[in-house]
């Protein structure tokens, strides 16, 4: 008799727990969407974007910034010109110590370990958010730093330091005065905060360290409801980071960073871009679309440098 009540019995529970096991289910699932609209590089887009000239043929790169435009019109070429000016305003130092925030694939990382214009760390750390982003920086670096000539130190994580990522580049016990540079190349928009992040940083650069982002603002005045609204739409940038030039300037001095500029590069980054995105189908085409009306309503790509008195 127990024989034959036994798998009925477990069928019944197995049928009673039903509901809380699709509850669960549903509600995990929930987690992971807000999670990544909010970090919309969940999808593996970029081997498409760095496909060059249309012909999908392997690419060596897998950058996934917007690019500068102003003597290009291929994708690949244009984001490391951005990354380029990035390390240029930020004035790193020979055998300084880097932090590359937001460093996705790490193409900017590879250019620290082999550019010619670029002096050679002594110490290179990164952080990015996605798993598979950081795992291929991992792999792409270890075998191009031959001799392991520059410290690497890479770790997967959020930018911002919340006490719960062991060895977070961030965590002020453990590295406050550290770095010499800090670089956040296109991502600064997405972080919760970047006013919380720029605050970490300071305490973590070295007197006399520097900070640049590739970062997106907007023009002074041009904060309309709609605007805010269109923003919100994209889903990946918090309202919290949503500023004008100046207050974007005034909450850096306000931090304490001294020799503060903003650089207004909009016009070589969005139209080239927008013009790129249209070309590589209807989803890429209907972002572009998003993109180009933002930017008639004043939404600006920024380069943004600072100093640590
Ligand atoms: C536009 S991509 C730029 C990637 C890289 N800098 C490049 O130029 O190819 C933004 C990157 O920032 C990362 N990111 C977004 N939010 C982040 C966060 N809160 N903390 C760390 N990384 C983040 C994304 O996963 C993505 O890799």
């Amino acid at each position: 008799m127990a024989s034959i009540l036994s798998p009925i019995l477990s069928a019944l529970s197995w049928l009673l727990c039903l509901p809380w096991k699709l509850v669960h289910l549903a509600s995990g699932f929930l987690h992971a969407l807000k999670k990544n609209l909010s970090d919309p590089y969940f999808v593996d887009f970029h081997s498409e974007l760095n496909a060059t000239s249309g012909e999908h043929h392997q690419s060596q790169t897998e950058w996934i910034n917007m690019g500068y435009w102003k003597e290009t019109n291929d994708f690949p070429t244009a984001c490391k010109a951005l990354a380029l000016k990035l390390v240029q305003v930020a004035q790193c130092k020979s055998d300084g110590i880097v932090l590359d925030v937001g460093h996705g694939c790490g193409d900017s990382l590879l250019l620290h370990l082999e550019h010619p214009s670029i002096p050679r760390p002594k110490r290179l750390v990164g952080i990015t958010s996605q798993i598979q982003h950081y795992r291929r920086a991992l792999e792409r670096t270890s075998v191009r730093n031959p001799g392991d000539s520059v410290d690497m130190c890479l770790t997967h994580g959020d930018a911002v330091y919340r006490g719960d990522t062991p060895s977070h580049p961030l965590d002020a016990k453990t590295y406050e005065g550290a770095y010499t540079t800090i670089l956040a190349l296109d991502c600064a928009y997405h972080f919760r905060s970047r006013r919380l992040f720029l605050e970490q940083s300071f305490k973590c650069l070295a007197i006399g360290g520097n900070i640049a982002l590739g970062d997106i603002c907007f023009a002074p005045g041009s904060l309309s409801l709609t605007t805010r609204f269109m923003i919100a739409l994209m889903g990946s940038m918090p309202s919290e980071n949503v500023m004008t030039t100046e207050e974007y300037v005034a909450m850096l001095r306000g931090i304490g960073y001294v020799d503060v500029k903003l650089e207004n590069i909009t016009q070589d980054v969005f139209p080239g871009f927008v013009t790129f995105l249209k070309g590589r189908g209807l989803a890429f085409g209907i972002l572009a679309s998003h993109f180009e009306r933002l930017v008639s309503r004043g939404m600006l790509f920024v380069i943004v440098s600072a100093s640590k008195p």
